[in-house]
């Protein structure tokens, strides 16, 4: 096959760019060669600026599927389109469940439960703004390329190469091992879908022209969030305990993983329908145990989320004098 992906060098597209090329697939990358610059040189590079309209390289040339992992509004959504018009067979949007109305919805709910809505002319990605800008992206793929469209909602992603406020904070922590502050209830419901997971689904969506949309939540069995530090300890070979502190001690705007109980029911997405379009189910293990590799060999820099070990220190002490 031969695939566009727009962006491809950080995180989520990263991990399709290289499951496309592991494919065999021949591969085109389209982003501003400011990311991980030198990344992938088996593939063919086209530079451009989403920000500035700048869609001047995918003037030429023909795919049979775009996979648009930077798209976050619909004018960049059509602008993409725009450009590529009928020389792409397939337009996969990378969406997000933040497309999903907030409370009130039943756990476990699929693809069909009701969305937010739509929002078009916003720039800034905010809580309130991210989701409703999805969805308005996804109104004008589908509205464009019918059957030929294909959304992909992923849950909270994790991975190696995930600088993001998610489960590199609790690989990092449970290794460490010894007393963790957790401000949260250990029984919240949690789900992390492994990167290289997400990346499998969007080949396969696209070698099956499967069209609609698709969740991409993991991991390979339900668990808590005290289930996932658990296992992210017992990987890492670490002794712990997990100390349920106070929700406010909780540095904004929001801690790793950690959700207010209303959005629980959003934790619990149903992955039949992706599932059985061939999303894999890596144990949380293997993402963690990697998770924690990819991290030590970088140096564990600084996340600049979640607890500082003083932080966590005089959080726990403040916990035990109450
Ligand atoms: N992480 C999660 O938990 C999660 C959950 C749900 C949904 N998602 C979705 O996953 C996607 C994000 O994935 P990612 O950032 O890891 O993807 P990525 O494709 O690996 O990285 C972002 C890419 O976009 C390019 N880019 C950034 N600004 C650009 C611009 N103005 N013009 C052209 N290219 C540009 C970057 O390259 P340059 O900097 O070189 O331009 C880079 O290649 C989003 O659609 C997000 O909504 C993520």
């Amino acid at each position: 096959m031969r695939i566009l992906v727009l962006g491809g060098t950080s995180f989520v597209g990263r991990a399709i760019a290289a499951d496309a090329l592991h494919s065999g697939a021949e591969v085109t990358l389209f982003n501003r060669g400011r990311t991980n610059l030198g990344l992938f040189p088996e593939a063919r590079h086209l530079l451009g600026d989403r920000d500035t309209g700048d869609y001047t390289a995918l003037r030429e040339g023909d795919w049979d599927a775009v996979v648009d992992v930077s798209g976050f509004r619909p004018r960049e959504v059509d602008q993409a389109m725009d450009a590529l018009g009928d020389r792409v067979g397939r337009y996969l949007f990378v969406s997000s469940h933040a497309v999903y109305r907030r409370g009130g919805l039943a756990p476990h709910s699929d693809e069909s439960a009701p969305l937010r809505a739509p929002l078009r002319d916003a720039e800034e990605l905010t809580e309130a703004t991210y989701g409703r800008l999805k969805v308005a992206c996804e109104q004008d793929v589908t509205a464009r390329y019918g059957d030929r469209a294909t959304i992909v909602r992923p849950g909270k992603v994790a991975g190696p190469y995930d600088e993001g406020r998610g489960l590199t904070y609790w690989v990092r922590r449970a290794a460490r091992g010894g007393r963790i502050a957790l401000p949260a209830r250990p029984e919240q419901p949690v789900q992390v879908v492994d990167s290289r997971d997400l990346a499998r689904l969007v080949l396969r969506l696209l070698q099956d022209e499967r069209p609609g949309a698709f969740h991409a939540v993991g991991p390979a069995e339900p668990t808590t969030l005290g289930g996932l530090i658990a296992t992210c300890a017992e990987v890492a070979g670490s002794e712990i305990e997990i100390v349920p502190v106070p929700p406010e001690t909780a540095p904004p705007p929001f801690f790793p993983l950690v959700r207010a109980e209303r959005l629980w029911p959003g934790q619990q997405r149903d992955p039949a329908l992706a599932r059985a379009a061939g999303l894999p189910a890596t144990p949380l293990t293997v993402t963690a145990a990697d998770v924690l590799a990819w991290d030590r060999g970088r140096g564990e820099p600084p996340l600049g989320h979640g607890f500082t070990p003083e932080q966590e220190a005089r959080i726990l002490a403040e916990t035990d004098g109450r």
